[in-house]
């Protein structure tokens, strides 16, 4: 059964480790991430942009896949179906669909529509028993049309934002989606620690996981990260598995252009990229 965030990154919180939220696309995606999490015993999130949601076929699709696979593959650890970047609109629906947590991304609203939007869906969220998050600043980059700055966030902003009752915080202190230029100044751990001073008890969020260096995500794991959204850096060990095996010839070779044959190996690369993060975000054997 789907369950939402909140308590899984409370606990996260406490014990000083942080949940990777990993974004799905197909059916491959979301069961190398669900596999993965049980045989390692680590809680997850399986993130949702909207762009992936319209993929798959709609949020309907995307809620039977998932609560479907939790009970084949008897998956036996907290799993959260999130929203990842949501408009206003898109909240509501997931929330109707059957999703367990939604984000709610008004970081391009002014900041009194982003408070009032955001107490609003709040009350949504919250009377379904959904859990919530929101972002302040923003993070840089593009992820599936959602564009961001990359603005460091302001903590009173993000104090503000705390108060109306969000279960977890996004907020931008120099992370980028996609993978990092070459002349990136890394995390502003001065942002996240003036944050994490203001908003206390509340999880921290880091979005753009992929290609952080592994100091920097510990650093950030000690100032209050609770989870971490990792999506490219699944995509890329993806396409990259895929290719070998193209290249290779595999395909031509007997059965090899079975679809069950030709996107093993890439599933198979998912896996691999997920267990790395969750033993580098300390999330193993804590489900
Ligand atoms: O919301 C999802 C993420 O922030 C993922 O970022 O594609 O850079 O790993 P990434
Ligand atoms: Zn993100």
């Amino acid at each position: 059964m789907l369950v939402s965030a909140t308590e899984m990154l409370k606990k996260a919180k406490a014990g000083h480790y942080a949940v990777g939220q990993f974004n799905i696309n197909n059916l491959e995606w979301t069961k190398s991430i669900l596999l993965t999490a049980k045989e390692l015993r680590s809680p997850v999130i399986l993130g949702v942009s909207e762009g992936a949601g319209k993929y798959m076929g709609g949020y309907d699709v995307v809620v039977g896949m998932v609560n479907g696979l939790l009970k084949d593959l008897d998956i036996d650890v907290p799993v959260a179906l999130h929203l990842d970047h949501g408009s206003f609109e898109g909240c509501y629906k997931c929330i109707e669909a059957g999703f367990s947590s939604i984000m709610f991304d008004g970081s391009h609203y002014p900041i009194a529509e982003n408070v009032e939007k955001t107490t609003e869906l709040v009350k949504a969220a919250h009377s379904k028993g959904l859990s919530i998050e929101a972002e302040v600043g923003s993070i840089g980059g593009e992820e599936d049309g959602v564009i961001g700055m990359g603005e460091c966030a302001d903590p009173k902003e993000c104090k503000s934002i705390a108060d109306l009752g969000v279960d977890f915080l996004a907020a931008g202190i120099g992370n980028i989606h996609g993978k990092y230029p070459a002349n990136w100044k890394g995390l502003s751990f001065e942002t996240l620690a003036a944050v994490q001073e203001l908003t206390g008890e509340l999880p921290l969020v880091l979005h753009g996981g992929t290609g952080i260096p592994a100091d920097q995500i510990k650093k950030a794991i000690d100032l209050g990260v609770s989870k971490i959204n990792v999506n490219t850096e699944c995509q890329l060990a993806f396409a990259d598995a895929t290719r070998k095996y193209i290249e290779a010839g595999k395909d031509l070779e007997g059965k090899g252009f079975d679809p069950r044959k030709l996107l093993a190996p890439g599933a198979e690369a998912i896996k691999a990229t997920v267990k790395e993060k969750m033993e580098l975000f300390g999330s193993v054997g804590k489900a």
